[in-house]
């Protein structure tokens, strides 16, 4: 064999050789990364857990609820969202009718009932809905079911004073349709599984009572967490150390820190009066902190504040309560 051969055969052993290398350090650093850790820290405990059965309607608090792919789950609330659109087919929320904040929802069986100031309750069954049919949010298409007139008539006559112009929509699958969008790319660990039915961004949310205490101490017009509208509030801990957590455990139920909450003007809407603040607060506090700085980041998400996260499920199912303790991941070095 001469002396071209020989080191064409070894380049090739040493190039394959690499390869083999590398592609298992790839794939190793991958599982760990999306292996679920077993060692944990405790944090704090759950002090509130509230839902939002209609996007941008007003809240129920829970003493309990089971975590699902698509979000809180409760009988009834069991894998489904609701929300509003008009009769373009163009989903409606707060930013545009912030009274829609002060509407009520309940559920008891498969009935909805809505309640808002000066009119009387109406009751949709969800178990008879319309047929399937094509909306959007954000420009993203998603499946939906009308729930009818009467409560169509009611909504419009409640947000626009007109006999017509709103109708409820209820999502009819079980999983989440969405893709993740475009601008949350910036976020990889956020994933097409953890969309949610008709969230902004992602089926589950967190934020402690520290970070709200401690915005609040720059307010001259205090604000409760029910204005950020998460899912879940924690006690004990520090203020924004929400931002730090990776892998978290609440109770038996595991989830990952998918995204910072960015905000918007739905904050600047009082959940007591549905009314915006006119002095844009708490969001223009927020800006002059709480802005995302990272470079690679910050062409996604501009000047909105974070407060709070985004979580995604990343084990089974499971149920949550009241006083449950939050735990985080720690090294396993
Ligand atoms: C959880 O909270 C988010 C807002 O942070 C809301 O959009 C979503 O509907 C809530 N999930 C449920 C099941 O209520
Ligand atoms: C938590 O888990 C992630 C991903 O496995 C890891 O990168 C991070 O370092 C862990 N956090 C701590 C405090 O060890």
């Amino acid at each position: 064999m001469d002396k071209i051969k020989l080191s064409l055969i070894s380049a090739l052993a040493i190039g394959g050789g690499t390869t083999i290398i590398l592609s298992w350090w790839w794939w190793w650093s991958r599982e760990k990364k999306l292996r679920v850790p077993n060692k944990w820290r405790r944090v704090g405990e759950i002090s509130d857990i509230f839902v939002f059965p209609v996007k941008s309607l007003g809240f129920i608090r829970k003493s309990e609820i089971e975590c699902t792919p698509l979000g809180c789950k409760s009988g009834w609330l069991r894998d489904r969202t609701l929300m509003l659109i008009d009769l373009n087919k163009k989903f409606i929320t707060a930013r545009k009718f912030p009274q829609m904040i002060k509407i009520k929802p309940n559920i008891v069986g498969s009935i909805l009932t809505l309640e808002a100031p000066g009119t009387n309750k109406i009751n949709i069954d969800l178990s008879h809905v319309g047929k399937k049919f094509m909306t959007s949010i954000w420009s993203q298409p998603v499946p939906a079911c009308d729930c009818g007139d009467d409560v169509a008539q009611w909504l419009s006559q409640f947000l626009l004073q007109e006999d017509t112009g709103i109708r409820l929509v209820y999502y009819p699958l079980d999983v989440p349709y969405r893709d993740v969008k475009i601008k949350n790319k910036a976020f990889p660990l956020l994933g097409n599984a953890d969309a949610g039915a008709y969230p902004d961004e992602s089926s589950f949310s967190l934020m402690t009572e520290a970070s709200v205490e401690e915005l609040n101490a720059r307010l001259e017009d205090p604000v409760t967490p029910l204005q950020f509208r998460m899912n879940f509030t924690v006690k004990g801990t520090k203020a924004y150390e929400e931002d730090t957590w990776d892998w978290i455990k609440i109770g038996s139920v595991v989830f990952r820190n998918v995204r910072p909450s960015t905000r918007c003007l739905l904050i600047t809407i009082d959940p007591d009066i549905g009314e915006k603040s006119n002095i844009n607060e708490p969001l223009k506090t927020l800006k002059k902190y709480r802005q995302i700085e990272d470079p690679t980041i910050r062409p996604f998400v501009g000047e909105s504040p974070m407060l709070g996260i985004h979580m995604g499920l990343k084990g089974p199912n499971g149920m949550i309560k009241l006083g449950d303790s939050v735990y985080v991941n720690v090294s396993e070095e």
